[in-house]
């Protein structure tokens, strides 16, 4: 059993459409449609915006539905300017650029006393995940690297900036590393796919409205081609 997660509505909406025998139900206020998509059994939920929800939601895939991988899916802001709107970033890490327990000698981003910082995403997913990207949006240009996730729209060059210095990192969204912190714990493989509404600056906000139907629509079509040429 497959659970995919998206926060919006934009970025759910049209899998969720094309599951055979739906069932839904609601735990935490969430909507869990579960299903099939050309055979293979999923789970397609809408978890809303952040980090408490996207963990909350995602621990729930696995634990009371039984998931055995994870994706994540959905738009976000490009911390790298060679990284347009369109394109793809496909996860090896993630990390929650506002967690910091620094004060206390931690790194930021450390969880204190796990020694864990950046959740790796799972080699074969990320794999999967980069060729259906290729093959579902030939127009975008795909990359592989750190997602940075956080309880804020990045819509400044000074928060971007932040990020960039303290991370690294291709994009920034609200969702990704709080579902691998929960996939991490319970030893559950995930991947997070993310088409760019925004360049995650003084302009985020205008292009994020504009683009962010797109952005999601490219999603939908690598998820789907994921999830259905799976081995
Ligand atoms: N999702 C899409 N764009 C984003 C941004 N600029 N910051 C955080 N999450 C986003």
């Amino acid at each position: 059993m497959i659970g995919i997660i998206g926060a919006m509505k934009e970025e759910v909406t049209a899998l969720r459409e094309e599951i055979q025998n739906p069932q839904v139900s609601v735990i935490a206020g969430m909507e869990f449609c579960r299903g099939t998509l050309d055979g293979t059994d999923v789970i397609i939920v809408q978890c809303g915006f952040g980090k408490v929800n996207a963990g909350i939601c995602a621990h729930t895939l696995i634990s009371i539905f039984g998931c055995t991988k994870i994706i994540n899916t959905g738009v976000a802001g490009s911390l790298d300017e060679r990284i347009d709107i369109g394109d793809i970033v496909v996860s090896t890490d993630a990390v929650q650029h506002d967690f910091t327990v620094e004060a206390l000698g931690f790194r930021k981003g450390e969880i204190p006393y796990t020694g864990l910082y950046a959740f790796p995403a799972d080699e074969t997913m990320r794999r999967a995940a980069a060729e259906a990207a290729h093959a579902a949006a030939p127009e975008a240009h795909v990359y592989e690297g750190r997602v940075c996730s956080g309880d804020q729209f990045i819509a400044s060059k000074e928060q971007k900036e932040r990020i960039v210095t303290d991370f690294g990192g291709l994009c920034c969204e609200m969702e990704g590393a709080a579902i691998a912190q929960a996939c991490y714990l319970s030893g559950t493989p995930f991947v997070i796919i993310r088409a760019i509404s925004d360049k995650a600056d003084n302009s985020a906000d205008m292009n994020y409205e504009q683009f962010v139907e797109i952005a999601a629509a490219r999603c939908t079509a690598i998820v789907r081609h994921m999830v259905t040429h799976q081995d």
